[in-house]
């Protein structure tokens, strides 16, 4: 891990996308590449603009300028829950699980109608990757501990069977030991069954020894890219995101 992984296919191409609440540009001129069996991860402080590419990839909101390619198909414009059908999932921000809906409930959203043929097999993964979440499977999501919620949230988007999956800050708020859990799943997930994944992450350390690639951003542009091992030691990004962290 670590070690720069250039031989997959581009799943995802990010070029020069611009976003905008209004007036305001949030991303300006963003390029990003992901190729298929990589863990990417995009670092950066609180405000960047991380949450806003991962929605703009999404479809919500739409890129103002610049493109974003899936597959080698443009889907810059592409209504959200088209983009949801090429088998693009997400873990947003704040987990957003249901919290009046069970634990089984839950991972049936996810689903959705196309894969409720592979339900029965895909939960059982699911609950190999976090046994919590089949000792908790009758259980309110709302109901559950921070850690927990992080895992439905996951086991919720894997449901769709993406071909990317997208990770918005899932360590936000949850103690180390579970942090390590959750990324340890991840890394299963790339390893054992190739799943390419894009992680957002203010937790700069761990996403970075986690991922084959990342970039950093700052106030809407990406400052610097590489693999994990060499911003993990580059000076600047040791200053910016890792001092004080855990090693
Ligand atoms: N819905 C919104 N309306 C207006 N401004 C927003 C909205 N969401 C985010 N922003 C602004 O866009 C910038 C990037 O935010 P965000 O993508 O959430 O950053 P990050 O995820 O890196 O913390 C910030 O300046 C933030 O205040
Ligand atoms: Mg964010």
């Amino acid at each position: 891990m670590g070690d720069a992984v250039m031989t997959g296919q581009p799943l995802l191409q990010v070029n020069g996308v611009e976003t905008y609440y209004g007036n305001i540009r949030a991303l300006a001129g963003i390029d990003v590449a992901v190729n298929k069996g990589e863990i990417v991860s995009l670092i950066g402080a609180n405000g960047a603009g991380k949450s806003t590419l991962m929605m703009t990839i999404c479809g919500s909101p739409q890129a103002r300028k610049g493109s974003v390619v899936f597959e080698g198909r443009e889907i810059t414009r592409m209504p959200t829950h088209e983009i949801a059908r090429l088998r693009i999932a997400q873990s947003p921000e704040g987990r957003r699980i249901f919290p009046r809906m069970t634990v089984m409930e839950n991972l049936q959203m996810g689903a959705g109608l196309d894969n409720l043929k592979y339900f029965a097999e895909d939960v059982e993964k699911i609950f190999t990757l976090f046994p919590r979440l089949k000792e908790r499977h009758a259980q309110r999501g709302g109901t559950l501990s921070g850690g927990e919620q992080q895992m439905l949230s996951i086991g919720r988007a894997l449901m769709a069977r993406p071909k990317l999956l997208l990770l918005d800050e899932p360590s936000l708020g949850l103690a180390p030991l579970i942090v390590k859990g959750i990324f340890e799943a991840i890394r299963k997930l790339n390893e054992l069954e190739g799943l390419t994944v894009f992680l957002v992450e203010q937790n700069a350390f761990a996403a970075l020894r986690l991922s084959h690639r990342a970039y950093v951003m700052v106030n809407g542009k990406v400052t610097m890219s590489g693999s994990g091992k060499e911003l993990l030691a580059n000076p600047e990004v040791r200053a910016a995101y890792l001092e004080g962290g855990r090693h």
